[in-house]
């Protein structure tokens, strides 16, 4: 296969990566993602830094005002993918506690389903903790029927069959947009999608979890990482990639492997106070305008090193890409081949005050791997942020 024939970032397929398959012979039918629901300290602002800052659109809200008195929640799109980020009004909401143990972060990584009942129902009786029982809620833009099961720490997925439904997010929520314009110039959109959402699991959890998707979610593995793959000389993890059939959802987890000090992945647990969301990783078709678009809005990327580029072995192994390497390592951009093709990605710094989850922006040409000869420059320069907070 030639880089032309390659599918590109371009193409929605190219896009994600997806792949062929029959949703009629699978236990657990999900059409894709629905929405990454945030637990944040400051709501109004978080809406506000995902429009100006990662070019989100507010689509709808819950709150006081639509008779939530307990928190304030926005809606936010940026191209297919959906934010929603909650915050208390209530001193008394369950939210105030949730965001004292854990701080920002996702507590939901809610899924579209077809078949709603069948798959709540092979959860069950796979071993799912089903933490909100199958029902319908309604309003005058028709029916949504929902779920929910435990997954990893506090974290859980809701199902959502939105079939029979039009309304701008859940029944309880009103349209709403802002007053906020972007700065001139700037992209239309700075991703399109959500390409994969990492877990951080404890210490010899990783492999029950990945059980855990294969048995309750029919998921399959797409691709393993272990030991010495991603370990550096002072701290390691490990990562198996699990996803579901046509390879829309994609959830790597990870858990610390032993090092000379502490992993990346035990301060996260540590700041965290148990696992989460470790990072969000949005695809792109052009990344170097959106990461342009990103560092003018003042987002802040982790350095590669220099060496990263100038390494002779780098260039052997990316062989052709579709940018000079200049424009790569002007952008701190980390490139990664594989068998099938290419890939481009960088990762911002943590985006709350806690050392806990960022972003990631990947370009996809072919191929549908994660990264995994880039693990070692990233964790090297996350272990320099990492010692520059005390905590390495
Ligand atoms: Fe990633």
């Amino acid at each position: 296969m030639t880089i032309e024939q390659l599918p590109s970032a371009g193409s929605p397929r190219g896009l994600v990566g997806l792949v062929d398959h029959d949703v009629r012979v699978d236990p657990f039918p999900v059409i894709g993602w629905d929405a990454l629901v945030w637990v944040v300290g400051n709501a109004t602002q978080t809406a506000h830094f995902l429009q100006s800052a990662l070019g989100m659109t507010l689509e709808a809200y819950s709150g006081p005002e639509t008779g939530n008195r307990d928190h304030k929640a926005f809606v936010l799109r940026g191209g297919a993918a959906r934010f929603v980020v909650r915050g208390a009004v209530d001193p008394g909401s369950a939210l105030v506690a949730h965001h004292d143990r854990h701080g920002d972060g996702v507590v939901d990584i809610a899924l579209e389903v077809a078949e709603l009942d069948r798959c709540v129902e092979w959860a069950r009786a796979h071993g799912a903790t089903i933490l909100v029982e199958p029902h319908d809620e309604s309003d005058e833009f028709g029916t949504v029927r929902l779920a929910a099961l435990a997954t990893y720490g506090e974290t859980r997925h809701t199902l959502v069959d939105r079939s029979r439904y039009d309304g701008p997010y859940l029944p309880g929520y009103v349209a709403r947009g802002s007053g906020y314009e972007p700065r001139a110039g700037r992209p239309a959109r700075l991703f399109q999608a959500i390409d994969h959402v990492v877990g951080n699991v404890e210490l010899g959890m990783m492999d029950r979890w990945v059980d855990f998707y294969h048995r309750v979610m029919g998921f399959t593995n797409m691709a393993e990482f272990v030991g010495d793959d991603i370990a550096t000389e002072y701290s390691a993890l490990m990562s198996k990639v699990v996803a579901n059939g046509n390879q829309r959802v994609k959830f790597p987890l990870n858990e610390p492997a032993v090092g000379k000090k502490r992993s990346q992945i035990d301060e996260y647990l540590d700041f965290y106070r148990g696992p989460g969301v470790q990072h969000i990783a949005l695809a792109t078709g052009d990344i170097l305008n959106s990461v342009d678009a990103l560092r003018r809005e003042g987002v802040e990327f982790l350095d590669t090193p220099d060496a990263y580029y100038s390494d002779p072995e780098l260039r052997a192994r990316i062989g052709h890409v579709r940018v000079p390497v200049e424009e790569l390592r002007r952008r701190g951009i980390l490139v990664d081949r594989d068998e099938d093709g290419y890939l481009l990605q960088i990762f911002t710094k943590p985006v709350g005050d806690r050392p806990t989850v960022f972003f990631e922006l990947i370009e996809r040409h072919g191929s549908s791997g994660f990264g995994k000869g880039n693990f070692k420059a990233l964790f090297q320069a996350i272990e320099r942020e990492q010692d520059a907070r005390g905590n390495l």
